[in-house]
């Protein structure tokens, strides 16, 4: 099948290749220019596991390429996925501008039946509104689907490649037969994928990203509460995730979760809510809560040293998550407000995100370029993402370059046992508090 994406932000492009390395030739359409020029050149815009080989072998195989031209892809595809930005307004609503001017050129370019797919997570109602602008330039007959994305970053491609499900919401047969041929690589090897109506799918993917949230939020508030009681947060979400009810995942406590999509989605959610007059409180309860937990160990580090005008802090990891430069929402980044709000100084190391986070905070911190060098001086460290490499560390190194052997662990990187002997302090989230 020929198929245009427009949009090669992280969705496009991981949708983009993935369709392509299904044997789909693909065109991927983005109005920046530079872009698109670097990644005719094998160029991969963003950093992705896994994703620049597959990026690669579909280039070299001719079924991945890029234009800036809308048109001339359009011509040549009966599918066109729209892979655009839907960023939060001022009121938190998702601001659906780029894909309904998408949609106005659809309608002014199409000369046959095409199949429209949003794979934007949109709110209820947004394939209405695209069928709408189309519709209103155009004669020429075309479908338009809803087919969320559910891929985390760091883990896209394995994602992409092995779905736990593809949901296809259109109420068109003919526009669900194409989707169906276009999965049956997947469909073949077991993976269901589930029909609905174009509201349905576009609301699976918020209540699946919303409540994933609070399933974080939630064991969250467990962790905090532990540690009133002086109970062990890892004990208790090993009991509560063996009910398969329940399950093993996300229930990771820590300093809140971030990232593109969790608190944009829990945000438009809350905002579609209200307006239906409908009030989502355990959506509202969750942002409150994981505003006051992104910071919540700062409070501690003040405790600890009295005051943090002139502490030095050594921060490792300023990604939102492991695995990816993406540093949206992260909370490496509320940290650094709040300490340096507070008169303390930051060495911060992450070889990856380091160069995304110089764009916004630039010289007001330091960067350090290991994580030892980081602790050079120090007066304690803070972690702020789980970077594998910080999971085994030599602590008697650390303890030379650290002024104090002090950690306040907002990932829980560390076991007890692991501590233990070391002799530093060491808060962590949800458990007792060593030294
Ligand atoms: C998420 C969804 O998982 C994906 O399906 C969706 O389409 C996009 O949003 P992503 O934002 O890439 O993916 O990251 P994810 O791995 O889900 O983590 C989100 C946040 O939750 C991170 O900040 C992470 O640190 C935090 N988290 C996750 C926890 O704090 N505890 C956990 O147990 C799991």
């Amino acid at each position: 099948m020929n198929i245009s994406i427009v949009g090669t932000g992280y969705v496009g492009l991981v949708t983009g290749t993935t369709l392509a390395e299904l044997g789909n030739t693909v065109f991927c359409v983005d109005i920046d220019e530079n872009k698109v020029e670097r990644m005719k050149q094998g160029i991969v815009p963003i950093y992705e596991p896994g994703l620049e080989e597959m990026f690669l072998r579909n280039i070299q195989a001719k079924r991945l390429f890029f234009t800036t031209d809308i048109k001339e892809a359009l011509d040549q595809s009966d599918v066109i996925y729209l892979a655009l930005p839907t960023p939060p307004g001022g009121d938190g609503s998702a601001d659906l501008s780029f894909v309904l001017s998408v949609a106005n050129q659809i309608g002014e370019m199409i000369t046959s039946y095409k199949v429209i797919v949003n794979k934007s997570t949109v709110p209820v109602g947004t394939a209405d509104k695209v069928r709408a602008v189309i519709s209103s330039k155009t004669d020429i007959p075309f479908d338009v689907v809803s087919n969320p994305e559910f891929l985390r970053e760091g883990f896209a491609v394995k994602d992409s490649m092995n779905p736990s499900r593809v949901v296809v919401g259109s109420s068109s047969e003919k526009a669900k037969e194409i989707m169906a041929k276009i999965y049956q690589p997947f469909t073949n090897t077991g993976v269901p994928i589930i029909f609905m109506d174009e509201k349905s799918s576009e609301l699976t993917k918020y209540a699946a990203n919303s409540f994933l949230a609070v399933k974080i939020t939630f064991m969250n508030e467990i962790a905090n509460y532990c540690e009133k009681v002086g109970a062990d947060v890892d004990k208790v979400r090993l009991g509560m995730g063996s009910d398969d009810r329940i399950g093993h995942r996300f229930l990771f406590p820590g300093i809140g979760y971030g990232g593109s999509c969790f608190p944009k989605d829990v945000k438009a959610l809350i905002k579609s809510g209200h307006d239906e007059d409908f009030t989502f409180k355990i959506l509202e309860a969750t942002e409150e809560v994981n505003k006051k937990q992104k910071v919540i160990l700062v409070d501690e580090i003040e405790k600890y040293f009295g005051t943090l005008k002139g502490k030095k802090i050594a921060m490792w990891g300023l990604a939102f998550k492991a695995n990816t430069d993406d540093i949206r929402e992260a909370s490496s980044l509320d940290n650094i407000e709040i300490l340096l709000e507070k008169g303390a100084q930051i060495v911060a190391y992450d070889a990856i995100a380091e160069d995304n986070v110089k764009k916004i905070v630039g010289d007001k911190i330091a960067y350090a370029p290991d994580m030892y060098t980081a602790l050079e001086g120090a007066d304690c460290l803070l972690i702020a993402t789980e970077w594998s490499e910080f999971k085994n560390p030599n602590f008697e190194l650390m303890a030379e370059k650290l002024n104090n052997k002090v950690i306040f662990d907002g990932r829980n990187m560390f076991s007890m046992e692991q501590v233990e002997d070391t002799g530093f302090y060491y808060k962590s989230i949800g458990r007792k508090t060593i030294g």
